[in-house]
């Protein structure tokens, strides 16, 4: 029924009441269509969206025909440009920046936020974004002096991230750790800052001598440098010197370097002596043992060392013959016609005799001389009793029993000798009796 069909259409197209001169007022999203002239047809309405919002068109022409052209405009969310970039600073990427968008900034490395600042922004309803601060200061390390040492490199103000120093110590130190040090993105220097360590300059130099340090110019706390002397000469002193503190601070050679020379003793000479060990040179500090030829004997000491100044310490000794003092015989005396001497020397010999009323026990010899010796000990060979004549006997088992006493014998063993000797005495007297 194309009738019917046209007819819906004009009735549709067809303006309503009196305002049939009108475009109908459209209702906008988030903005509204103004115009001086009341939508009258032909007129120019302008579109206003709300804040933050942009339109599609900023006008419409109402037409004759009672529509919009172009067709109702629309208010669409507005965007931000690109945000600005800020120096030493970055954000987190994104396409869009709708109106109301907030964007925080993150400083790069070595790089960190002045305090006190935000470090957001904010996309704006007038699609600007607020401002945007200095935000990021490179970092900063602490100053780098270290006490006793300078740095080689020119001494800033502010050491900030990525900067060299350079170090070099003062005389008499010694730099302990890396001579260069860069400040790092988190304001730490590294390698860490070195420092500047007390040393030993060069020990004492020596004349016909040297140490173990050449070649060195410094030594730590502790070291040790050894000293030896040129061939054929003595070192006289400390073989070793110390790097060390006396007053807890600065650091010294232990004390003065030795003395290398040519120190010769005499060759000792002991007439009748012997010496250890059998060397031919006498060189500084050389000790020698002494002792004596049988029949002598040491006066002085029996060791002796080569002094610095070449004599020997103590003096060498001599050796002295040994002498016997003149033979003790209890009622006995010298035989000898030259009468008592002081001293008898080794291998001379004395004749001896008992006092009148007085014999040498009876050993078989009826001798009334004895002969004794002098011996390289100083002691005679052994010398004579004289015993009251007629208790020769008496005194000989005295003598014999005293002896057997004195070996240690056991008591018992002593006792039963006594019953032996008992027994012996009372057959004797036996004897005699049955002779008589
Ligand atoms: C617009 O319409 C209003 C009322 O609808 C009327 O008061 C006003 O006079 C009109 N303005 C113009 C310019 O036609
Ligand atoms: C946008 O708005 C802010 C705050 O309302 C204002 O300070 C700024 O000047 C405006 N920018 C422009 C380009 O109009
Ligand atoms: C270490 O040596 C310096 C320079 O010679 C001196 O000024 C200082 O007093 C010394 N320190 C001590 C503890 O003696
Ligand atoms: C040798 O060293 C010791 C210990 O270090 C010291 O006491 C002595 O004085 C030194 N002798 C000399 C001659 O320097
Ligand atoms: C003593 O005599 C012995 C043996 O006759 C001899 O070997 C020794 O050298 C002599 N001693 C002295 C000091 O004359």
């Amino acid at each position: 029924m194309p009738g019917q069909l046209l007819a819906v259409l004009v009735l549709l197209l067809q303006p309503l009441g009196t305002q049939e001169s009108q475009c109908p007022i459209p209702s906008i999203a988030h903005g509204q269509l103004s115009s001086a002239e009341n939508f009258t047809f032909g007129s120019t309405a302008t579109l206003q969206c709300d804040p933050g919002f942009v339109g599609t068109a900023s006008t419409a022409r109402c037409t004759h025909s009672g529509r919009w052209y172009p067709r109702v405009p629309s208010c669409t969310p507005g965007q931000c440009r690109h945000p600005p970039s800020v120096e030493f600073a970055d954000f987190q990427p994104r396409r869009e920046f709708p109106v109301g968008t907030t964007l925080s900034y993150s400083c790069r490395a070595g790089f960190s936020l002045i305090p006190g600042v935000s470090p957001t922004i904010t996309c704006l309803q007038n699609f600007t974004w607020s401002a945007v601060p200095r935000l990021c200061q490179k970092v900063q390390c602490p100053s780098p002096a270290i006490p006793h040492g300078t740095e080689t490199s020119p001494s800033r103000a502010e050491y900030t991230f990525g900067q060299q120093v350079e170090f070099q110590c003062d005389h008499g130190f010694m730099l302990r750790g890396s001579d260069r040090v860069q400040c790092s993105s988190d304001g730490i220097w590294r390698p860490p800052v070195p420092y500047c360590d007390r040393v030993c300059g060069p020990p004492p130099k020596i004349t016909n001598g040297q140490h173990s340090g050449m070649g060195f110019t410094q030594f730590t706390y502790g070291s040790e440098v050894k000293y030896s002397c040129a061939e054929g000469l003595s070192l006289i002193g400390n073989k070793s010197l110390y790097c060390t503190s006396e007053d807890g601070e600065n650091l010294t050679w232990s004390g003065r370097a030795p003395e290398c020379r040519a120190v010769r003793c005499p060759k000792p000479v002991v007439e009748r002596g012997r010496m250890s060990p059998q060397v031919f040179t006498f060189p500084y500090g050389l000790l020698l043992h002494f002792s004596c030829e049988e029949g002598f004997r040491l006066r002085g000491a029996a060791q002796s060392q080569c002094l610095a100044d070449g004599t020997w310490d103590p003096p060498v000794p001599t050796c002295q013959p040994v002498l016997c003092p003149p033979p003790q015989v209890p009622f006995g005396k010298l035989k000898s016609p030259l009468g008592e001497q002081r001293w008898y020397q080794t291998n001379e010999t004395v004749t001896l005799e008992c006092l009148p009323g007085y014999q040498f026990p009876d050993n078989g010899m009826m001798e009334n001389a004895w002969t004794a010796t002098c011996l390289p000990d100083g002691s005679w060979t052994p010398l004579p009793k004289c015993m009251k004549e007629g208790d020769a006997d008496v005194c000989q088992e005295v003598h014999y029993i005293k002896s057997t006493f004195e070996c240690g014998m056991p008591v018992e063993k002593v006792k039963s000798l006594l019953e032996i000797q008992k027994l012996f005495l009372e057959i004797k007297k036996l004897e005699m009796e049955l002779e008589n």
